[in-house]
């Protein structure tokens, strides 16, 4: 099945041309003026823009927390990317524990703890709707964990996650953390890191606690902003001395975009990533009725905090925007209709009368493109070519997947989206098929939006028509990635 999508205009990271682009099959066959059809299906793009499908590389998707689960699953967490111009997602890998192990297979034959956690991923990633891939969590370390690292990347996993924060449950010791970065290193991986100060926070939670205080808005008072600062210097620092890369995920405060450009300016290979909810909400959003709905960790911060991470953008010191798309119900009591059928995933309301039990999270995987477009792009904070560095092509290259993805280049994959730039729409819960009962971006007025998203050649969103199916997204393998 050929498509020649003619006339448009594309945008890549470095450059914006109008151009023919011809899909023959999965993959990008022709880019260039004036294509002949031959027997190609002809889609008139001549008022549109043409970008690679987005690269998310920060997703938690049918992930357990707490009593409940995320409550979109790899079925309609991408599905919901898709209609927001998303076609390759990554999420997470928890470690499981050495019980589950053992329990589920023979004490022979045991797979290791990495190859094992895989596994149980991959059988729930079997309904994906777009392209995927995995990050794995490093959320134990022992000599026999230090050994068995290495083993991912013959499962085409590059990338570690840590913590400094999430005592007792994720956190690693910074001697872990750093052995951890040197075995990274000689095997061509990448770090991940979550910088929080977790003995901070554990000492400032029991406090809040033991005074009475149960709101949503001590979530963030018990997670400073000083924490995620001096935490990011230190896994910069850190990553220096083993010589080895780092990238920060979800950067929230405008002290660590500082801290990224200090330890960049002196050569650590530190990479950064941050998020549209820190660019648009504040902690004064949790002290709504509706607080715990912006709950997610680390905390939404204050406008100064929104302004510096937009400079960082400008002007190049940050690398990515994921979405730490994490998606709960705001009330689990009461079902939505998902695909014609009631759903209820207990949510937000678990916290209701204490804040460390509201489940951590927000959506955001289809608000990503159409969000940052009208905020970012129209109001002149990056540029178009910005946009796809930042939504696709950085993400590709720094793991591994360009130019597979994130690329309008012939022999690409034909993940492409007909942008129309021009579009408006009266955002929120009734264009979003996030499998949640509520949109933070509800009654936004967007300008720009996808209006066709092909994945490998075959359109799996038309407007407002699903297309795509269950089960047809594809796990990608990633080889060793680019530091930019
Ligand atoms: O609140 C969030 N972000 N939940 C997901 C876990 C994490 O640390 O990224
Ligand atoms: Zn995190
Ligand atoms: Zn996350």
């Amino acid at each position: 099945m050929s498509i020649l999508i003619r006339g448009g205009t594309l945008v890549t990271a470095s450059e914006t041309f109008k151009s023919d682009i011809l899909l023959e099959g999965e993959k990008i066959a022709r880019i260039g003026l004036d294509l002949e059809p031959g027997s190609a299906q002809v889609i008139d793009a001549s008022e549109r823009l043409i970008l690679p499908g987005g690269v998310d590389p920060h997703v938690h998707l049918d992930l357990p927390m707490f009593d409940t689960v995320s409550s979109d699953d790899h079925y309609s967490g991408h599905k919901a990317a898709a209609f927001g111009g998303t076609t390759t997602a990554m999420d997470f890998v928890p470690m499981a524990s050495a019980l589950s192990r053992e329990s589920e297979t023979s004490a022979v034959e045991a797979p290791g703890i990495f190859q094992h956690s895989v596994d149980l991923w991959m059988k729930k990633a079997e309904k994906a709707a777009i392209d995927y891939s995995f990050h794995m969590n490093l959320t134990r370390f022992d000599e026999t964990i230090a050994k068995e690292i290495p083993s991912l990347m013959k499962m085409g996993i590059q990338t570690l996650k840590v913590f400094t924060a999430y005592n007792g449950r994720l956190r690693l010791d910074d001697g872990s953390i750093f052995r951890a970065l040197r075995i990274a290193r000689e095997n061509g991986m990448l770090m991940m890191a979550h910088c929080e100060n977790g003995d901070v926070i554990e000492a400032l939670v029991a406090d809040a606690l033991a005074a009475g205080h149960s709101e949503p808005k001590y979530h963030a008072l018990t997670r400073p902003a000083w924490g995620a600062v001096e935490a990011t210097l230190r896994m910069a620092a850190m990553a220096g001395q083993a010589d080895s890369p780092v990238y920060i995920v979800h950067m929230n405060a405008g002290g660590e975009v500082d801290m990224l450009q200090y330890a960049r300016q002196r050569g650590v290979k530190v990479m950064g990533e941050t998020c549209p909810q820190y660019l648009f909400f504040t902690e004064d959003d949790l002290s709504r009725p509706d607080g715990a709905r912006w709950i997610c960790s680390p905390p939404v911060r204050t406008e100064a905090d929104n302004a510096r991470l937009w400079e960082g953008l400008s002007s190049g010191v940050l690398q990515t925007i994921g979405t730490d798309h994490c998606p709960f119900f705001s009330d689990g009591s009461r079902p939505i209709v998902y695909e014609g059928s009631e759903v209820a995933i207990p949510g937000k309301e678990l916290g209701k009368h204490d804040f460390t039990k509201i489940p951590n999270g927000l959506p955001g995987i289809q608000d990503r493109m159409p969000v940052l477009w009208t905020k970012g792009v129209n109001s002149g904070k990056i540029t178009p070519n910005q946009f796809v560095a930042y939504m696709s092509t950085n993400p590709a290259r720094i793991f591994g997947l360009y130019p597979r993805k994130g690329a309008l280049l012939e022999a690409s994959d034909a993940d492409i989206v007909i942008w129309d730039a021009g579009k408006k729409v009266k955002y929120g819960l009734a264009h979003s098929h996030q499998r949640t009962d509520y949109n933070l971006y509800e009654g936004w007025e967007l300008t720009g939006y996808p209006e066709k998203v092909f994945l490998r050649g075959s359109l799996i969103v038309d407007g407002e028509q699903w297309l795509g199916k269950r089960g047809a997204g594809q796990f990608l393998k990633r080889s060793e990635g680019e530091l930019l």
